[in-house]
């Protein structure tokens, strides 16, 4: 697939707990994102989008399944290719406060990337600082100070410039904004949206609600428990949504005039079930409003079901 910048393959990342337990966080995962792309990651809390976006920058090992990129299998380069491809791939995290170190000024948590990869030193290295803070819409003058001298968004532009700093080509953004006030959520969006455009990057923003990634992805996959239920271009998603799981997620989204949009908002059962002991057959089966006897003894297969459209459910099998 040349134009896919990213693809996984049976992507696989189990913890092992005591007492012979087992998390299966990222369970079988296969998808690709194309380059210049925004991919919009969902899911409720625990299914598994941070694991997944770990693993894809290599934070984590996967237990088993590929990673490649530039059609490159990651867990085959050698030394030196895996070294660029990890400069290239950067992740962003959803909370600025624990991500940057308090003892650090913030032109040195900036210029992290660019020591550990020996890009610039002295005069060269003071002036990446400066330009990335005006990239990130701050002050050179911030360079000198530490992180709890700045707001949640301003520690945010800190992240963000940070990852830059190494020129990425893909970037994960694991709920950039979800720790922040509303008021500046959309501000930081903006910057992230334009920063795309400047440096030609591509994009998987991970979010626990669809209607947070609706504007900028342009297409969105959806988890639960661990499994990837539906995966189409973003407007198809919200106009055809084929996954009961969507289905819900999408009814639980504010609508601006309810009288308008006839939209029967559908209640789930209880909460997800714990991914140490995932229900059998499909994850969704213990919470599904269609759920059939087939449902809860096997594993609905991961299809195409449309151009462009998968998903994993026995009603389309
Ligand atoms: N290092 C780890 N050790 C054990 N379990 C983990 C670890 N990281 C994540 N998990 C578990 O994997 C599941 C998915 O977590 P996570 O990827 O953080 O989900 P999300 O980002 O969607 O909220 C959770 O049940 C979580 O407890
Ligand atoms: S496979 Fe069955 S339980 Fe799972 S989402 Fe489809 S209909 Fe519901
Ligand atoms: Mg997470």
């Amino acid at each position: 697939m040349s134009e896919a910048l990213l693809e996984v393959k049976n992507l696989k990342k189990y913890f092992h707990l005591k007492k012979d337990q087992t998390v299966k966080s990222v369970d079988d995962i296969s998808f690709y994102i194309r380059k210049g792309e925004t991919f919009g990651l969902v899911g409720e809390s625990g299914s598994g989008k941070s694991t997944l976006g770990k693993t894809i920058v290599g934070l984590q090992a996967p237990s088993s399944g590929s990673i490649l990129y530039n059609n490159q299998d990651f867990g085959k380069l050698d030394s030196k290719k895996r070294k660029i491809a990890n400069k290239e791939m950067q992740i962003i995290f959803q909370d600025p406060h624990a991500s940057l170190n308090p003892r650090m000024r913030v032109g040195d948590i900036i210029a992290e990337g660019i020591d550990a990869f020996k890009l610039a030193k002295g005069a060269e290295r003071q002036n990446r600082i400066y330009e990335l803070l005006e990239k990130v819409g701050l002050n050179p003058t911030h360079a000198k100070r530490y992180p709890h001298e700045f707001s949640g968004g301003q520690r945010q532009r800190i992240g963000i410039a940070r990852a830059l700093a190494v020129q990425p080509k893909f970037i994960v953004a694991d709920e950039p904004i979800s720790a922040l006030d509303v008021s500046i959520q959309a501000q930081v969006i903006n910057l992230l949206d334009d920063l795309k455009t400047q440096e030609g990057l591509t994009y998987l923003f991970i979010a626990h609600d669809l209607g947070m990634v609706k504007h900028i992805s342009d297409r969105i996959g959806v988890m639960y428990l661990g499994k990837m239920m539906e995966l189409s271009d973003s407007h198809e998603l919200f106009v055809h949504p084929l996954h009961p799981y969507t289905q819900a997620l999408l009814s639980a989204i504010p609508v601006a005039n309810p009288k308008a949009v006839k939209r029967e908002r559908i209640v789930l059962g209880g909460d997800p079930p714990s991914p140490v002991n995932p229900p059998q057959g499909c994850r969704f089966s213990t919470r599904c409003p269609h759920a059939m006897e087939i449902c809860s003894q096997a594993s609905p297969e991961w299809k195409e079901v449309q151009p462009n459209h998968w998903t994993a459910c026995h009603l389309y099998n």
